[in-house]
């Protein structure tokens, strides 16, 4: 059998079109997304009710036709099975009870515990591996420590992620005992996703471009390079895609480094430049801007077919640079795979 599109790429392959799938693609700007969420109760309710977790994944591959298919699920799951409280309130955000000191850390549940919460989300991953098209790959996911830790420290979400440099700065100890337990964590956590059926996993960094210098190294490109190496060990094959997001400069050597498979990146990286300094090492990922989802037209036909030839001479799945936003016209989401599959 013809292997999917997905690791194909993934494994290295330069093909005639990339394969597509995209960040948030089960989402608000689907009014069934919309339909099944409300069946649910409320967000977390959809993560952890396994039917309907499933429902959502493939909607948008019933409407779209994507490549891939990625678990729905969120990466603060994490925390509340290491005994964070967690809640959504609706129009703002996640809030997170917060860890503000070492007994904080010390008070979290031990690794092994993660499992009696995140059971449900096996269980999706099952029925999706049973229930895909045959040509669609499932992807797996979790947050990177950093990313997640910063919502471990502020409780929520914050816009230069400052509670967690003022905690690492005054704590160094403590905030490193905590990236540590989320590490492991992340760890038996996508390794249970792999042994339900997920056949890619992704990491997301997506404030690792708030990290400096050798902080960047040591809290974005080590916790990565300890999960990835854990992961090959213990599930070799299983290719990984890890997204530093804002990492500018440093997505140069970045997949090298932390042996990732390929490298998301977002719309502040010229593809031109991305070809010659990340792509020439391995596969890449992106990186239309999101906001060609709401205004869609010339520009985003122009903008698919610059992103699609900048990276045409090797290894691309293409992506957009972060997740879709609730306001997008999924008739944008038709004319943007449309576009990338054209005949030329
Ligand atoms: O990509 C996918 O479709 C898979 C599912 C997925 C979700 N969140 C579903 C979700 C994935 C991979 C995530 C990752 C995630 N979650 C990240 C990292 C990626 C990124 O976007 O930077 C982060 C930081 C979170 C935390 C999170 N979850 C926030 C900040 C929010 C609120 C913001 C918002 O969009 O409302 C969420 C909620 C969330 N996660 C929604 C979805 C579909 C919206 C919830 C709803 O239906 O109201």
């Amino acid at each position: 059998m013809a292997q999917k599109l997905l690791l194909r790429a993934l494994a290295g392959e330069t093909l005639p079109t990339p394969p597509a799938w995209m960040m948030r693609q089960a989402g608000r700007y689907l009014p069934e997304y919309k339909a099944t969420r409300a069946q649910a109760g409320d967000f977390l309710s959809l993560c952890y009710t396994p039917e309907l977790a499933a429902e959502v994944t493939l909607q948008p591959l019933r409407r779209f036709g994507f490549d891939a298919a990625i678990l729905f699920a969120d990466i603060l799951l994490v925390p509340q099975a290491l005994g964070a409280d967690l809640w959504f309130v609706t129009g703002e955000g996640p809030r997170l009870s917060t860890i503000t000191d070492t007994a904080g850390v010390a008070a979290l549940k031990p690794v092994e515990d993660i499992h009696e919460t995140l059971s449900p989300i096996y269980e999706t991953v099952r029925i999706l591996s049973r229930e895909l098209p045959a040509d669609v790959a499932l992807i797996g996911f979790a947050g990177a420590p950093w990313t997640v830790a910063t919502y471990m420290i502020a409780g929520r979400g914050t816009p230069d992620q400052g509670p967690a440099h003022a905690f690492k700065d005054e704590n160094r100890p403590a905030f490193e005992a905590l990236l540590d337990r989320i590490t492991d964590a992340t760890i038996e956590y996508l390794s249970a996703q792999i042994e339900a059926g997920a056949e890619v996993v992704k990491l997301f960094d997506s404030w690792a471009g708030s990290l400096k210098g050798e902080d960047f190294d040591r809290y974005s490109l080590a916790p990565a390079a300890r999960i990835i190496s854990e992961l090959k060990a213990r599930h070799p094959g299983i290719p990984v895609i890890a997204f530093p997001r804002e990492a500018k400069e440093r997505y140069v050597g970045f997949a090298a480094a932390t042996g990732a498979d390929c490298v998301g990146l977002d719309q502040s990286v010229d593809p031109a430049w991305a070809a010659a300094e990340v792509q020439s090492a391995g596969c890449v990922q992106g990186n239309l801007a999101p906001g060609h989802m709401v205004t869609g037209g010339q520009a985003l036909i122009d903008e698919v077919r610059r992103i699609r030839d900048a990276f045409s001479g090797g290894p691309h799945v293409f992506n957009l640079g972060h997740g879709i936003t609730p306001d997008a016209d999924p008739d944008n989401v038709a004319l943007m795979l449309e576009t990338l599959r054209e005949t030329r």
